[in-house]
């Protein structure tokens, strides 16, 4: 990557925006919806943007919504890419540079996820406490520019304390029975299979997933701070006698779209400054 790329992305953002947004999102399946409450947005295509990846989906779920969100200027990936699409690292990556070079501080990450804890239930949300990256590879492979952030960046707070315990709070204030776990990062696009789940079960996972991972990783090289949020859209191989789909995925999304959004305006209306 060239940071060059990041500068003239960013840019060409910049040209169509009045106020420099300090929060990001990234809104995962089925949970793009929260971009359509963003009041005045300004709405930049994936393809328009120099040096973003060329985006497969269509219609609303491959854009950047900017605009006013409970009382924050934010910016909004609706729909992001995934390395199981065929992406690289670096291209899976690069919003979240941009974003950072756009003047984002904060970064809330949302994913819907498989659960591998045999407590939770399809529908549950659950804030990311921590992550396991089992895709096999990382994005800051490669030469470290030092102006982007360390060589050897902290994991040890991937996902912000004050974040998690803001998050906490907003569940409490709406009455909402949310979860908090681990997320295991694979690169699908299959699930796992009955055996794989037991082993990340073992090694400490909640939920398992094909996203937010790489997005993560980077937003700490680039010094953001980072919360997760995790629909459980189902459940696992090997926890309920049933086939895993894809619509099951979208279903369930779409039943506690509610809940999710209620969650996360209540997370952004009441945000700590720090
Ligand atoms: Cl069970 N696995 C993975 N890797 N991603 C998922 C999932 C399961 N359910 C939703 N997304």
């Amino acid at each position: 990557m060239n940071s060059n790329h990041i500068l003239e992305a960013a840019a060409f953002v910049e040209k169509s925006i009045s106020y420099q947004p300090s929060l990001g999102l990234i809104l995962g399946s089925g949970l793009g919806v929260l971009a359509e409450q963003i009041e005045n947005p300004v709405k930049i295509p994936y393809k328009d943007i120099p040096y973003f990846p060329e985006s497969t989906v269509q219609g609303h779920e491959g854009q950047l919504v900017i605009g006013e969100l409970e009382g924050q200027q934010v910016i909004t990936m609706q729909g992001r890419f995934h390395f199981y699409e065929g992406y690289s690292m670096e291209q899976v990556t690069f919003p979240v540079r941009v974003m950072k070079q756009l003047g984002v501080e904060k970064l809330i990450v949302t994913n819907a996820a498989g659960g591998i804890n045999e407590s939770f239930e399809p529908g549950d949300l659950m804030i990311i406490r921590d992550h396991i990256n089992n895709m096999g590879t990382n994005p800051l492979i490669g030469r470290n520019d030092e102006d982007l952030g360390p060589r050897f960046p902290d994991m040890s707070e991937a996902y912000d304390r004050q974040l998690i315990e803001h998050a906490k709070d907003c569940a409490q204030v709406l009455n909402l029975p949310v979860q908090e776990g681990v997320y295991v990062g694979n690169t699908g696009p299959s699930y796992e299979t009955g055996a794989e789940i037991k082993m990340l079960r073992t090694l400490g996972g909640d939920v398992v997933g094909m996203s937010t991972v790489p997005e993560v990783i980077v937003a700490n090289h680039t010094g953001l701070s980072v919360l997760g949020i995790t629909c459980i859209s189902n459940m696992a191989a090997g926890i309920l006698d049933q086939p895993l789909s894809h619509d099951e995925v979208i279903e369930t999304t779409t039943k506690v779209r509610e809940n999710f959004l209620s969650f996360v305006k209540q997370i952004i209306r009441t945000l700590p400054n720090f």
